[in-house]
């Protein structure tokens, strides 16, 4: 029934997003790809060029524009995390929450970033909560059920992502879905007790002008707790980004690739969710074989060294403007937890 409902509620919005929001010039993701590849290849963003990170970021919001048009594999856009025990205490607080559109793995990679953050679950009920790229929203609406915080504000560059997420899971004041840009926040100073950032920012052309926009958002001894997936090139961006940023005092850095890469094999499973799923979808054979290598990769499958690199395999990545991560391969997945010092 559920999943029936939510496959209605997506075609609607679906249609909504296609007929509104795309821009018909910019449905080649390879030509898309290309500022990408410049920020995790070329290194760009060490001498910021305004005009090259607006053309970063547009290629990225028309990339995320069509995926929040098309996606129906889950309503979240992450890698994921396995953790038994984690999923057992989620499992307490939201009995079920893998069992219906979901395999959880994504949601759990949520929780293990709320909870590196020093506050107890039932601190937030006067809290105020950010997320930053919050794609379509199911994180967000995640946390408030696990949370009950008392505001909780999405960010996201993508319009059609915010669209879809505004349309399915806005509650009034407490859950609001906002467009903007990581680097420019479009709210007031010190709004903030929590920030939290999940595999988004290796997307930003300037980490230095993210960490000033968290820090300036922040309440003095708030939190920012981030997750994400690092080419070599990234980490050298981080471990020069992060001292750079006074207003921000770094508490902890971790290496969670095992967790990481043990959702993504499950992922990767015969009968998993995702593949289960994408086998219901209608699509001529030319167009699934493409499709399933572009899924794999965009799931992170090439970080567990177990994706095929077959001659189809590299032929549909670099169709599907994936071929990037052959390129700038990444080498961990990382959390980062930082504190406003005032
Ligand atoms: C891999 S998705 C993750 C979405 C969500 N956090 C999740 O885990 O499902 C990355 C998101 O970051 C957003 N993003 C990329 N660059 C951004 C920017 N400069 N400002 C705000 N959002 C951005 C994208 O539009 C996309 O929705």
């Amino acid at each position: 029934m559920d999943r029936r409902r939510d496959a209605e509620s997506d075609k609607g919005e679906l249609a909504v997003a296609q007929t509104k929001r795309i821009d018909p010039g910019a449905r080649n993701l390879n030509e898309l790809s290309k500022p990408t590849e410049r920020l995790h290849v070329a290194g760009a963003g060490d001498d910021y060029n305004e005009q090259e990170a607006e053309q970063t970021k547009a290629a990225i919001s028309s990339v995320y524009d069509m995926i929040a048009a098309t996606w129906n594999l889950g309503d979240l856009w992450n890698w994921g995390f396995h953790d038994a025990k984690l999923e057992a205490q989620v499992e307490e607080i939201l009995p079920g929450f893998t069992s219906f559109g979901s395999d959880g793995f994504s949601e759990l990679l949520y929780f293990h970033t709320l909870t590196q953050i020093p506050l107890g679950l039932d601190a937030y009920r006067d809290k105020r909560v950010l997320e930053v790229g919050c794609g379509i929203g199911a994180g967000l609406n995640f946390l408030s059920r696990v949370t009950g915080a008392a505001q909780l504000s999405g960010v996201d560059i993508s319009k059609a992502a915010i669209a879809r997420a505004n349309g399915r899971y806005s509650r009034g004041e407490q859950l609001t879905y906002t467009v903007g840009d990581a680097e420019n926040l479009p709210f007031e100073d010190g709004a903030f007790d929590v920030v939290v950032n999940v595999e988004s920012s290796h997307s930003y052309p300037s980490l230095g002008r993210f960490f000033d926009e968290v820090a300036r958002v922040l309440k003095p001894g708030g939190y920012l707790s981030l997750v994400d997936a690092l080419t070599d090139h990234r980490a050298d961006t981080f471990a020069k980004a992060m001292p750079g940023c006074p207003r921000l005092e770094w508490l902890a850095e971790n290496d969670i690739s095992p967790q990481v890469k043990a959702a993504v094999r499950k992922r990767m499973a015969p009968d998993s969710f995702v593949r289960r799923t994408f086998a219901q979808q209608r699509m001529s054979p030319v167009k699934r074989t493409i499709a399933q290598h572009g899924l794999l990769t965009a799931l992170g499958a090439p970080f567990t060294g177990d994706a095929s690199m077959s001659p189809v395999a590299k032929w549909s990545r670099k169709k599907t403007g994936l071929g990037v991560s052959d390129k700038a391969p990444v080498r961990s997945y990382r959390h980062y937890l930082a504190t406003r010092v005032s």
